[in-house]
């Protein structure tokens, strides 16, 4: 293996994001929830061949319809496990989850956690900076260090859009992406799609979701309307031009400039973060004009449907994106998603590490 080497780092970053465009033109290739073709290893650790069913979920692009619809059935009955007083299930007795998380997170660290934990596997988390990275390891000799321990699934967070791709196709275990840079974030679009049909007590056929905010840099919104129209939803994107995608209904979702229109008669209303941290200021110069034009206030709201119910994934700008009688009102779905995330990711590992 490789240490303390900047330059392994550059060429890693640029093999990712590579493959992220490769992808991107070649769609067919991309990230899928697929059962590979058994193949063969070679482990750092010990040199010996061995044979892996591998399991990812790398993106929704490439699941399946029946796939999805089995991982949201599962999802009910994790869920359902989840308000027991006892909320074990041994699934994955004997079986190792590693959760690394590259980027900062509480809702997807956190639910993978427990649902590794309500499943029975013993769980190991490891952060960017509690681990050796800081001290200049690669990511790739990070991921082969923990998937010689024997890991039953590994679930990784990063900046860089493909950084999971990237690993999958070279380690062992499954690997599950838990966010990666702008690209995809499949289980959020899972337990969204969970929570909009638990709400609205029906399938996705005809419903009609309004996704607005940050589109253009959103992996939250990519995932979904990946998702959400595979299961027959009526996708609409808005937010500000800049923040929109550079070809208008590039995604298969029709795109508004202005919030008031992709509103009307929506069943489901998702706010999406304004991600201060990946935006210039030529891009939003303003928050307050960003609240004014496109923040989801009462008034708003009235425009969807009657019992229209609001989203976010979170984390949440209070007064930016979402008014606080909103954000906590009768309609608010805003914690079901949070409730919503531990099962739907007991049903993701269940997949991935049960196949082990
Ligand atoms: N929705 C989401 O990914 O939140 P976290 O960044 O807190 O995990």
């Amino acid at each position: 293996m490789v240490g303390n080497d900047t330059g392994r780092h550059d060429h890693e970053r640029q093999t990712i994001q590579c493959g992220e465009r490769a992808r991107r033109l070649n769609p067919g290739a991309a990230g899928v929830f697929r059962k590979s073709l058994p193949h063969t290893v070679e482990r750092a650790t010990n040199g010996a061949a061995l044979a892996s069913s591998q399991r990812h979920l790398l993106g929704i692009e490439g699941l399946s319809r029946e796939t999805a619809l089995a991982l949201l059935a599962k999802s009910a009955e994790y869920h359902e496990v989840s308000r027991r007083a006892v909320r074990k299930v041994p699934v994955l007795t004997g079986k190792t989850i590693i959760n690394l998380f590259f980027e900062s997170s509480t809702r997807t660290r956190t639910s993978f956690e427990l649902a590794g934990k309500r499943l029975g596997a013993d769980v190991v988390n490891l952060g960017g900076s509690s681990s050796s990275m800081s001290k200049g390891e690669s990511l790739l000799d990070t991921v082969a260090t923990v998937d010689a321990m024997h890991a039953d699934a590994i679930v990784i967070r990063h900046t860089a859009s493909g950084a999971p791709h990237y690993v999958a196709s070279r380690i062992r275990a499954p690997v599950v992406n838990a966010g990666d840079g702008m690209h995809e974030h499949p289980t959020q679009a899972l337990l969204d799609a969970f929570t909009i049909r638990r709400r609205l007590g029906r399938e996705l056929d005809g419903v009609v979701v309004a996704i607005c905010g940050d589109i253009l840099h959103s992996r939250v919104a990519r995932s979904n309307v990946l998702l959400l129209t595979l299961l027959g939803a009526e996708v609409r994107l808005a937010g500000p031009r800049t923040l929109l995608p550079h070809v208008p209904n590039a995604l298969g979702a029709r795109t508004y400039d202005r919030i008031e229109p992709a509103l009307e008669g929506a069943d489901a209303v998702m706010m999406l973060r304004i991600q201060q941290e990946r935006l210039g200021a030529a891009l939003l110069p303003s928050l307050r004009e960003y609240s004014r034009e496109f923040g989801l206030s009462r008034k708003r709201l009235d425009l969807a449907k009657p019992g229209a119910i609001v989203m976010h994934p979170g984390p949440l700008n209070r007064g930016v994106e979402v008014s606080d009688d909103v954000a906590d009102g009768a309609t608010s779905a805003i914690l079901d998603q949070v409730e919503a995330g531990v099962a739907v990711r007991m049903a993701v590992l269940a997949f991935s590490a049960g196949a082990t």
